[in-house]
Formats: structure tokens, C-alpha cells, sequence
């Protein structure tokens, strides 16, 4: 697993790399889960994490410099992010739940790529996305803030998925009683990350067949 855009990994069957984005600012619940996911989602794909923990961000200033191609205004760490997004043949989003959606770092990135979009509008395009969604409650508005994950995927043209009927409805929905050890508790969490990570990469594999 490559960690930002540093660390290559390599392996025999390497074809495809998929981008997990992790909304967390802690190495707890959320970036277990997506590193779970990426581990899974590792056997013949290169998978990269990159995380908004330690990371400057900056929120969108409408300010419109990507509209005339000049790239985004804010220079910090989501430049880094750009290319690994245009690179990506999937995405793994995942976030904690704050105040029933998904966190201020995880949606300033989500406004920030206006920026890689102006340049670039096929960023994205058809490439299947999934959302994981950590809360400390049980029924905290995980499902809310991966609706705004698959919102965010479906608007900018990429194929949101979901882990399928039978409790992975839109996604990974995940309950941590605020913590890690509480994460490793949830088996209904776990299972639905399960799900979702199994039907990515068939759906993966179906592609690469086609
Ligand atoms: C500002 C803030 C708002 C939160 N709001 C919610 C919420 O609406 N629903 C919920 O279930 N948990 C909420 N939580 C709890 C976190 O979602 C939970 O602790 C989660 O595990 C955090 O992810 P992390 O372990 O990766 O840091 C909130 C936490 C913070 C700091």
C-alpha cells in the first residue's frame, strides 16, 4: 500500500490502483476501517491511502482561478491529492460521522476538487467509487454522510456502489462507540466493510473482463 504519494508498492500482478481518501484528523475507527479496505482491495491491485490527519487544507474560496485552467489557488497538501485522484481507477471514500454527515476536512476535499475538475472533467469519469462511514453512535447518520460521498462520486461522473442488500445497503456503515476498540467490536460494521470491499473488486474484475 502506497501512503500519499511517496511509498510505491509493487507486485507480479499489479493493474490497477485504487485510492482510498480517508476524512479522519486521527489514526482511530475511520482509518482502521479504510485500511481494512485497501488491505482486501490490495491482492492484485496497488492501493494508496491518503489521509487529511496531519494535513494542511484549505477550504474552497470561490475565488474561480480553476475556472479559467490555472489550477487551484490554495496552495497545500490537496495539490498532492490531484494527481493520485487522476491516477486512480477506484475509490475507497470513508469519514467519520461529524454532526450527521461527513467531516469539515473530508468535505473541504470534496469542494477542493472543483479545481482538478475544471482542468481535468474525466478525472473521475466511470470509475467506481465505494463510502465508509464511522460513527460512535449506532444510528449516528452514518447513511447521511455516505449519501454525501455517493453524491459527491455520482455528480463529478464516477460509479458509486454500494456493498449490496442485506447490510451493506449504500455502503460501509460503521459503529465505534468512539473508539478503535469499539470499531473491532462492530461484527454487523465489519461485515457491511466487507461487503462493499467484495462487490468493488468484482465489480472490478467484471470490468477488466469486459
Ligand atoms: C465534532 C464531532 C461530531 C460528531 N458527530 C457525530 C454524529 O453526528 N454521529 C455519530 O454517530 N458520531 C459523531 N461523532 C463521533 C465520531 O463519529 C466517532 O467518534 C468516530 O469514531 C470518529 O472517527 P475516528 O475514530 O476515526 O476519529 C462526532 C465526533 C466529533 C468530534
Amino acid at each position: 500500500m502506497r501512503t500519499g504519494a511517496s511509498i510505491k508498492a509493487s507486485g507480479p500482478q499489479i493493474s490497477l490502483m485504487i485510492l482510498g481518501v480517508c476524512g479522519s484528523p486521527r489514526q482511530q475507527a475511520t482509518e482502521h476501517a479504510l485500511r481494512e479496505a485497501l488491505r482486501a482491495l490490495g491482492e492484485g491491485n496497488e492501493t494508496v491511502f491518503w489521509g487529511v490527519r496531519g494535513k494542511r487544507i484549505g477550504f474552497c474560496t470561490h475565488c474561480d482561478l480553476c475556472l479559467g485552467g490555472e489550477g487551484c489557488a490554495v496552495q497545500d497538501d490537496v495539490q498532492g491529492l490531484y494527481p493520485l485522484i487522476e491516477e486512480a481507477e477506484a475509490y475507497v471514500f470513508a469519514t467519520p460521522v461529524y454532526n450527521g454527515g461527513v467531516s469539515a476536512q473530508l468535505k473541504a476535499v470534496m469542494d477542493r476538487s472543483r479545481a482538478l475538475l475544471a482542468r481535468n472533467r474525466d478525472a473521475f469519469r466511470d470509475k467506481p467509487g465505494v463510502a465508509i462511514a464511522v460513527g460512535g453512535d449506532r444510528s449516528g447518520g452514518q447513511e447521511l454522510a455516505i449519501q454525501q460521498i455517493i453524491a459527491f462520486l455520482t455528480l463529478n461522473g464516477a460509479q458509486a456502489l454500494s456493498g449490496g442488500f442485506f447490510g451493506a445497503n449504500l455502503g460501509a456503515s460503521l459503529w465505534s462507540k468512539d473508539s478503535l476498540e469499539g470499531l473491532k467490536m462492530d461484527e454487523v460494521g465489519l461485515k457491511a466493510l466487507r461487503k462493499t470491499v467484495k462487490r468493488l473488486d468484482r465489480y472490478l474484475k467484471e470490468r477488466q473482463k469486459a
